[in-house]
C-alpha cells in the first residue's frame, strides 16, 4: 500500500500484508524540541505526548497488534521534581481520555514496570484502563512506566528463585519461553521493530531481554516532530531487510 502525503506529495510505499506485529519506541527528544525553540522542558513532554496519542491512534488504524512506549524510565527519577511531575501529570490526562475512547477504539492497554513507586493516584489509574481493557482485543498499546530493562530482569530472576525455593518452578528444566513469563512482557510476542528518534544511537535499557532479535531503525527526528509518515518510513525500512535470527 501507498500513502500519500498531502504536504510532500512524496509516497511512503509499505506492504501492508509483512507488518510488523509489534513496534517498540524509545520516544526520546522532547528536551532538545523544546530548548531549540526557548521553551521549557515539560512543553516538549507535552508536544511528545501529543505525538504518542497520534502514533498510537496511526497504529491501531494500520491493523498492529502491539506498540510500546518508553514514557519513564527508571533512571528518570533522576529529573527535576517539577520536570517529573509534569511527565506524570500528562499521563494522568492521557489514562483519562484513553478510558473514554478505549471503548471504541477496542484498544488494549497494559503498563511494563513498577507501578507501585508512583502517586497512588496514577496507579489507580493505570489499574482501572487494564482492567476495563482486559478484554479487548484491537492493538495492544504498552506503556513503560518506572521501566528498566536491567530491573525487570532482576525482578524475573528473583520471582523464578522464589518459585524453585517453593518447588513450583525447578532450575534445571528453565526454559526461554518459560523464563519471559516471568517478565512485565509476559504473553506479549518479542518487538520485531525497536524505533529510537532524535539522534542518539543506544538502547537505553530498553527491553533488554525482548529485543534480543529486533531490528533498530534510528532517525534523527526529535519525538514531538515524530509522525506517521515517520512510522510509515520506519516501517518501510523494516520491511526492506532479512531478518536471520542468526541463521543464514
Ligand atoms: C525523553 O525525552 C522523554 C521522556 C523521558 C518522557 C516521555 C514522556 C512523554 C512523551 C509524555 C507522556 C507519555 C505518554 C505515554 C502520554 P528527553 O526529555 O530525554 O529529551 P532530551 O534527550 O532531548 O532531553
Amino acid at each position: 500500500m501507498a500513502f500519500f502525503h498531502r504536504r510532500s506529495k512524496r509516497e511512503v510505499q509499505i506492504d501492508m500484508a509483512r507488518l510488523p506485529r509489534h513496534i517498540a519506541i524509545i520516544m526520546d527528544g522532547n528536551g532538545r524540541w523544546a530548548k531549540r525553540r526557548g521553551l521549557p522542558r515539560k512543553a516538549g513532554h507535552a508536544v511528545g505526548a501529543e505525538t504518542f496519542r497520534t502514533v498510537a491512534t496511526f497504529a491501531k488504524e494500520l491493523g498492529l497488534d502491539y506498540l510500546t512506549v518508553y514514557a519513564f524510565s527508571t533512571e528518570n527519577w533522576k529529573r527535576p521534581e517539577d520536570e517529573i511531575s509534569s511527565i506524570m501529570a500528562l499521563l494522568e490526562k492521557y489514562l483519562h481520555e484513553a478510558i473514554e475512547t478505549m471503548a471504541k477504539d477496542r484498544v488494549k492497554m497494559a503498563f511494563f514496570g513498577d507501578l507501585s513507586l508512583l502517586d497512588p493516584k496514577l496507579q489507580a489509574l493505570c489499574h482501572e484502563t487494564e482492567r476495563i481493557s482486559r478484554t479487548y482485543d484491537g492493538c495492544q498499546v504498552n506503556i513503560c512506566l518506572n521501566y528498566g530493562g536491567r530491573d525487570e530482569l532482576l525482578r524475573a530472576a528473583q520471582a523464578f528463585a522464589a518459585d524453585c525455593v517453593e518447588g513450583r518452578a525447578d532450575p534445571g528444566h528453565l526454559t526461554q519461553a518459560a523464563f519471559s513469563n516471568y517478565l512485565f512482557s509476559a504473553g506479549v510476542p518479542d518487538p520485531d521493530l525497536v524505533i529510537r528518534p532524535s539522534g542518539e544511537v543506544r538502547i537505553s535499557n530498553f527491553l533488554l531481554w525482548q529485543s534480543a532479535y529486533s531490528e533498530y531503525y534510528f532517525t534523527d527526528v526529535l519525538w514531538p516532530d515524530f509522525s506517521k509518515k515517520e512510522l510509515l518510513r520506519a516501517i518501510a525500512d523494516y520491511q526492506g531487510r532479512s531478518r536471520r535470527y542468526g541463521g543464514v
